[in-house]
């Protein structure tokens, strides 16, 4: 549906070039939630535009208006609910059931093909930290693509957030697989040091701030999956200069095995993710 096309009659033609041309959709068949960003000189027809999308998604329960950025240390959006009360859904990816409520919890339906990326790196066996899990999209998306997994410990402080990872962990049959801690990241990777073989670090805008903790729980010759933003010119300059500093404070050799841009973040700025072995041992007669 092209909601501009939608919206002829109601929106006066010096507007219409104005009408977003997307918006997300978070849910499935059973029930999903529309979420827009509305400028403000469309303030007058904001309920048109959530009924236009109402009539052509059937499936599409609730429409949010987005205001402002993340925020907050559980990076939520701000929204106002334009139609519809009900902003609890099922989203299904790659085959996954991910119940959520996005006025409660992060999740980012754009990032499905990082989740697949990063998922086909992952080998049989895995224990792996998975820090800042939200509702844990990652870990299942991992599972369901290599159930050899050993086990995956989602690290998350929002406690709405732990609610329905567990939700997730009956619905994809993840028990003993999947184990959603309700924990700071910081002080779950101050516990468990040299224990993983992968932590995942789904942080763009602080996640540097958790690289000294990330180093410290990955075992010898495991893989840190660092998130960062970065801006188009050279996406991954910021984030490899921060990981390398990281790496010799902490008296350890690392090797970047991989590079990805994840998406857009904000006009002419990527969120990118930076892949990198942890070595550490460190071979004197090569030092000397
Ligand atoms: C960008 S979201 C990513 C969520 C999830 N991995 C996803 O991709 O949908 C980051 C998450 O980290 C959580 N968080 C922030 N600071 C944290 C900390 N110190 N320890 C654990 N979780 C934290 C937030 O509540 C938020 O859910």
């Amino acid at each position: 549906m092209k909601l501009k096309d939608e919206l002829k009659s109601v929106i006066p033609q010096d507007l219409l070039n104005l009408v977003p041309s997307g918006f997300d959709i978070i849910g499935s068949r059973s029930g999903a939630v529309a979420i827009i960003e509305i400028p403000s000189e469309l303030e007058d027809y904001k309920y048109e535009i959530a009924k236009a999308i109402i009539r052509n998604s059937r499936n599409v329960k609730a429409v949010l208006r987005r205001i402002g950025p993340r925020s907050g240390e559980f990076r939520l959006y701000n929204y106002e609910k334009l139609i519809g009360d009900l902003t609890e859904v099922i989203h299904v990816e790659s085959g996954v059931r991910l119940m959520l409520d996005p006025t409660k919890v992060f999740f980012s339906p754009r990032d499905q093909y990082d989740r697949l990326d990063l998922a086909s790196r992952v080998k049989d066996n895995e224990v792996i930290a998975y820090l800042f899990a939200g509702i844990a999209p990652y870990a299942f998306i991992i599972l369901k693509h290599k159930p050899t997994v050993r086990i995956i410990y989602a690290v998350e402080i929002n406690p709405e957030a732990i609610k329905y990872a567990e939700i997730n962990v009956k619905l994809n049959k993840a028990r003993g697989k999947v184990v959603p801690i309700e924990y700071d990241a910081s002080a779950f990777c101050e516990r468990m040091r040299d224990r993983f073989h992968r932590v995942i670090m789904t942080l763009p805008l602080g996640a540097h701030q958790y690289l000294h903790d990330a180093i410290g729980c990955v075992a010898n010759g495991g893989v840190v999956n660092f998130y960062h933003t970065g801006p188009e010119e050279n996406p991954f300059k910021d984030a490899e200069e921060i990981v390398m500093r990281h790496c010799s404070n902490a008296n350890v050799d690392c090797r970047i095995i991989n590079e990805r841009v994840v998406r857009e973040y904000a006009p002419r700025v990527y969120k990118v993710r930076v892949d990198f072995e942890v070595s550490k041992v460190r071979n004197n007669l090569k030092l000397n």
